[in-house]
């Protein structure tokens, strides 16, 4: 209660802002106590009140007053094609506003699948360039927190550690926070003893469906991708992709969109 709220910038690239919408859903903390008490949201393109002019001189205002001292978060890519032209927020490529912005961030998060490994707009062919923030800031570590969007309380829960140890979480080698990324889908996953049982879902509506037995035969990428799902799941606890009856699409992992994450069953 006596510490300063840490100051943050929020930039938007090439991006659907869904990750921005699941951040804003968080129940533990509530997204409200992580607004109001914990972090000071400076700029945020898509939920702050100022517009124009009056916004972009935020920008300046933190590097001048908090350098050093205020965390980068990015949602989104920037597209490097042709000197940036294909995403220019205020009238400035987003390639130029993320090495400038992240110049004086004391760390850099990458919200989501877009600003960790590029996403569908990097999906081939990649007609803009779409390219992770990790290899356009590459002076500082990038906390990666994949997924499409990234899990509401995933999201507050690697802001909360940072804000109450003053540190980085511990992170894997692809710089993921180990305490949320560690683990595979397929290990927590409740309908495991099925898939040990040799008991699969052959046909959407076959019996095997109605008795909730494992999606693996119907393309579930369960085994191969590491998030929280299957042990925080979503909307506050209620459900995840594979409770609701479909399988994984493997949305936190590198380049899902072009390993055939879609619908492609064994
Ligand atoms: Fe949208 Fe997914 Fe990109 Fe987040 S990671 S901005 S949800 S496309
Ligand atoms: Fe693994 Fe998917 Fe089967 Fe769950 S539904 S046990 S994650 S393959
Ligand atoms: Fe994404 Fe798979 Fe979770 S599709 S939301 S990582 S269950």
């Amino acid at each position: 209660e006596t510490k300063p709220r840490i100051p943050v910038i929020w930039l938007h690239g090439l991006e659907c802002t869904c990750c921005t919408e699941s951040f804003i859903r968080s129940a533990h903390p509530l997204v409200a106590d992580v607004l109001l008490s914990m972090i000071s949201l400076d700029y945020d393109d898509t939920i702050m009140a100022a517009a124009g002019h009056q916004a972009e001189a935020i920008l300046d205002e933190t590097l001048k007053e908090h350098y050093g001292n205020y965390i980068l978060a990015v949602e989104g890519n920037p597209p490097l094609a042709e000197d940036g032209v294909f995403c220019i927020p205020g009238g400035e490529p987003f390639v130029n506003k993320l090495k400038r912005m992240s110049a004086g961030a004391s760390a850099v998060i990458a919200w989501g699948s877009c600003a960790s490994w590029g996403c569908v707009q990097a999906a081939k062919p990649n007609p803009t360039q779409a390219t992770p923030i990790h290899k356009v800031i590459t002076d500082k570590p990038v906390i990666k927190v994949p997924g499409c969007p990234p899990i509401a309380e995933v999201m507050t829960g690697v802001v909360t550690y940072m804000l109450t140890f003053g540190t980085l979480p511990e992170l894997d080698r692809q710089g993921r926070p180990k305490m949320f990324y560690s683990q595979r889908i397929h290990d927590k996953c409740y309908r495991r003893p099925h898939f040990d049982a040799g008991q699969f879902v052959e046909e959407w509506d076959d019996e095997g469906a109605r008795k909730g037995y494992c999606l693996y035969k119907m393309g579930c990428k369960g085994p191969t991708t590491y998030n929280a799902c299957s042990s925080v799941q979503w909307n506050e606890g209620v459900s995840w992709p594979v409770k609701s009856g479909h399988g994984c699409l493997g949305c936190s992992e590198e380049d899902f969109w072009d390993k055939g994450s879609f619908y492609s069953r064994l």
